[in-house]
């Protein structure tokens, strides 16, 4: 059987490259306007990273990692990253940045894998574009970060978003809470669905979002985190709904929006596009002051977001927001015999040379078959060589447009085409 890519990933070709180019181009734009710096981090870490820094007891660490040793060294575990925020914080450890700079704004792109049941809009090897800023416990940041990523999907021409935000406590007030919940699910715990028994005593928090049916049935009537904030995280709510309110923000506040990662403090958020049906977040997000002291280093507050970017491209395929393919116009040397052909490789160097797209044929194939291949790559200039041409030390170009032809010595011929290329 033919060998075939490992399932939930996907192969992207050329012609889907533009779009991948268009998305990543805009979100390098708005990271300059909101001053983040790109960072590039492995692709795979000490598994004991997702452990410590994600929660053991998540979906995505318990289930979903792709975890693996080496022949020479069976200790040693190493993780795919299934997502880039502790990974960041650990670059952030290890060049000790915190001891550089008071405010850290850095961004990513790249591959996420996790082993999770795929379907449209979710795959084991996925893209996100993420952004952190470490330092700063102000919830202008926050309000900054929920900005930017609001802003970049508006700018895409994205309707029908869903801003959903929530406090999710911090270690001060959320143990009560905790305790609060459950209580409340401790009678109904044996209708509750398998996992959830699980989360009742680990995790009672991811109960509110379970997306079954009965469980969310179940916890009609829960208690709710907003009434059980401490006085700062209630003040840092405060702030954060004023600030996106002066910022023009339509937002939805839900207190079920708990998030399934562990490192989440205070402001927890996400942004559907509902149109994508079950699969409709497309970036989510939010504070993790604890996660930098988790990972042995300073009391750092910070905040970030990650988007699906291949979420993204599927709804903006679905409003039609796509932009056409560009044709660049190029080059090609069709030769007509063994002397000619040595003569459109030296053209092709010298036009590549000058950054202009150029092609030509080395199989010998007839000239109706390469002005077939001209026409196929969208050839705007078409420079013939035959042995007339050679012995006259000329060649013609022909306009592929109008048909029209011109007859230039091969002395000025690269200085013919870059005027014409570039105008
Ligand atoms: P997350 O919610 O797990 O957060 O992932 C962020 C986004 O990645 C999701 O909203 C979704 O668009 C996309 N995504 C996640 N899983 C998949 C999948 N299997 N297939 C396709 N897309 C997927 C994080 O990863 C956090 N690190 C975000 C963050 C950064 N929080 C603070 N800083």
């Amino acid at each position: 059987m033919a060998i075939r890519k490992p399932r939930g990933t996907q192969d992207f070709l050329p012609e889907q490259i533009g779009n991948w180019h268009f998305i990543e181009d805009r979100m390098r734009k708005i990271c300059k306007a909101y001053g983040f710096s790109e960072i590039r981090t492995p692709v795979f870490e000490d598994t004991k990273l997702f452990l410590r820094g994600i929660g053991e007891t998540t979906d995505v660490v318990s289930k979903e990692m792709y975890t693996f040793s080496t022949s020479d060294d069976k200790e040693q575990s190493f993780t795919l990253r299934p997502e880039n925020t502790a990974s960041a914080v650990r670059a952030y450890l290890e060049n000790k940045v915190y001891g550089k700079e008071a405010l850290t704004k850095w961004y990513y792109m790249g591959s996420m894998f996790r082993h999770d049941k795929p379907q449209a809009g979710r795959y084991r090897e996925f893209h996100q574009f993420g952004a952190e800023v470490l330092g700063s416990q102000s919830p202008v940041v926050d309000s900054e970060v929920i900005c930017m990523v609001v802003q970049l999907l508006k700018d895409f021409g994205l309707q029908d978003l869903n801003v959903e935000v929530n406090s999710v406590g911090c270690p001060n007030c959320r143990p009560a809470y905790r305790q609060k919940l459950i209580e409340f699910f401790e009678p109904k715990k044996d209708q509750l669905c398998p996992t959830c028994q699980e989360r009742l005593y680990k995790n009672p928090l991811r109960i509110l979002d379970c997306k079954n049916e009965t469980c969310k049935a179940l916890s009609v009537g829960a208690p709710e985190i907003h009434e059980h904030l401490c006085e700062e995280c209630h003040a840092h709510f405060e702030e954060l709904k004023a600030f996106l309110h002066a910022a023009g923000i339509q937002y939805n506040l839900n207190p079920r929006l708990v998030r399934g990662l562990d490192y989440y403090t205070k402001t927890a958020f996400e942004v559907q596009y509902t149109p994508l049906g079950a699969q409709s977040a497309v970036a989510g997000g939010g504070r993790y002051d604890g996660l930098v002291e988790e990972l042995d280093g300073p009391h750092t507050p910070a905040i970030g977001f990650a988007m699906g970017m291949e979420r993204l491209l599927l709804a903006l395929e679905k409003q039609g927001l796509l932009p056409e393919p560009i044709v660049e116009s190029s080059v090609f040397v069709l030769a007509l015999g063994e002397a000619a052909k040595v003569e459109a490789f030296k053209i092709c160097q010298a036009l590549r040379n000058e950054y202009i797209t150029a092609e030509m044929d080395g199989q010998g194939k007839s000239m109706k078959a390469q002005l077939k291949y001209a026409n196929k790559i969208n050839a705007k200039y078409v420079i013939i060589l035959g042995d007339d041409e050679l012995a006259n030390k000329e060649a013609i170009i022909r306009f592929m447009e109008s048909s029209e032809q011109e007859t230039v010595s091969l002395d000025t011929l690269v200085n013919r085409i870059s005027s014409l290329v570039k105008g």
